[in-house]
């Protein structure tokens, strides 16, 4: 029996492997993959599994997934090369014969237009066709989009974006993490499809709003054109490429792609997701 976390390295993947810790699954029974193995050396020390895998690579997938019984995929981070990468992972997981495939999908994705999901939907089809038993975590924006992203706010006195009243249904990695931990160690999960987000949607005027309150600065939504959000966003450093997909997605919110109904996160988690207010007094404090 052993558990593969992919992207380990990030910030998603090893709030898993904590969670699972948590959940007292043995540490030799967990392994974390990804690339920076130098990363995980705390994690080592615990005795949890290490092992490199670039996605890029075959033989270094095939090798971390050797003798899995169960792999959390974590969705790679290259936008554009995803869908290769993570077709990779799920040969090398039927190769190795796992009994489950954990995926970080997008919110909707059977439903959403934004540019961002397609690799998403791309690779839920190499699930489907793969034959190898999965289960979806279609996971909504993290409020650490945001909450990475106050100081500008507060020095430009303003939170620019293109979502006009569209509501989103952020919650944290935190709370994303534990609903994948308790998938992970859940018996049964072959076929589910989980919409995970947060319980109180929000707009971006109500999120300036928040960080002006509880900033006690001002702080007004101003919401732009695509094309001009794009462009802000790239003289901030942003490469245009990814400037232009990340108006696209407010586009999405505007149009409530980014919402999500029921509460599969909430009873994943066994307790309320992180309040948007919370998290921005959090992220305030630890300024
Ligand atoms: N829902 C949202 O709002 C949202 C926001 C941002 C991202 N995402 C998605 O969620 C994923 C996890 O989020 P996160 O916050 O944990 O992101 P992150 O901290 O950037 O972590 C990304 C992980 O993917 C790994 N990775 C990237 N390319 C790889 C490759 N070729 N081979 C092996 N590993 C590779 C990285 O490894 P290294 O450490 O070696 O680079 C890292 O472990 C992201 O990758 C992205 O797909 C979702």
């Amino acid at each position: 029996m052993s558990i593969v976390i992919t992207g380990a390295t990030g910030q998603l993947g090893r709030h898993v492997v904590e969670a699972l810790l948590r959940h007292d699954v043995p540490a030799a029974q967990i392994v974390a993959a990804g690339r920076s193995v130098g990363k995980l050396a705390d994690l080592e020390a615990r005795g949890v599994q290490v092992r490199a895998m670039d996605y890029t690579d075959p033989a270094s997938v095939a090798n971390a997934l050797a003798g899995a019984t169960k792999v959390l995929l974590i969705s790679g981070s290259e936008v554009g090369q995803r869908v290769e990468q993570h077709r990779t992972v799920i040969e090398a997981a039927k190769a190795a014969g796992v009994e489950l495939i954990a995926y970080t999908s997008i919110a909707n994705a059977d439903t959403t237009g934004m540019k961002l999901a397609a690799e998403h939907q791309a690779t839920e089809d190499l699930l489907k066709d793969s034959g190898v038993p999965f289960a979806l975590l279609r996971n909504g924006w993290y409020l650490e989009n945001y909450t990475e992203q106050l100081q500008g706010a507060l020095a430009q006195g303003a939170l620019a974006g293109s979502a006009g009243e569209g509501r989103v249904s952020a919650a944290s990695r935190q709370d994303y993490a534990e609903a994948a931990a308790a998938v992970l160690v859940a018996g049964d999960q072959a076929g589910k499809v989980y919409e995970l987000g947060g319980d109180l949607a929000f707009t971006l005027a109500e999120l300036a709003q928040e960080i002006s309150t509880a900033a006690n600065r001002p702080v007004a939504y101003q919401d732009l054109p695509a094309s001009d959000y794009a462009g802000l966003l790239a003289g901030f450093g942003v490469p245009q490429a990814f400037a232009d997909i990340l108006a696209d997605s407010d586009l999405g919110i505007a149009r409530g792609d980014l919402l999500v109904s029921g509460s599969d996160l909430r009873e994943l988690i066994g307790r309320p997701t992180t309040p948007m207010p919370a998290a921005v007094r959090s992220a305030l404090a630890a300024a």
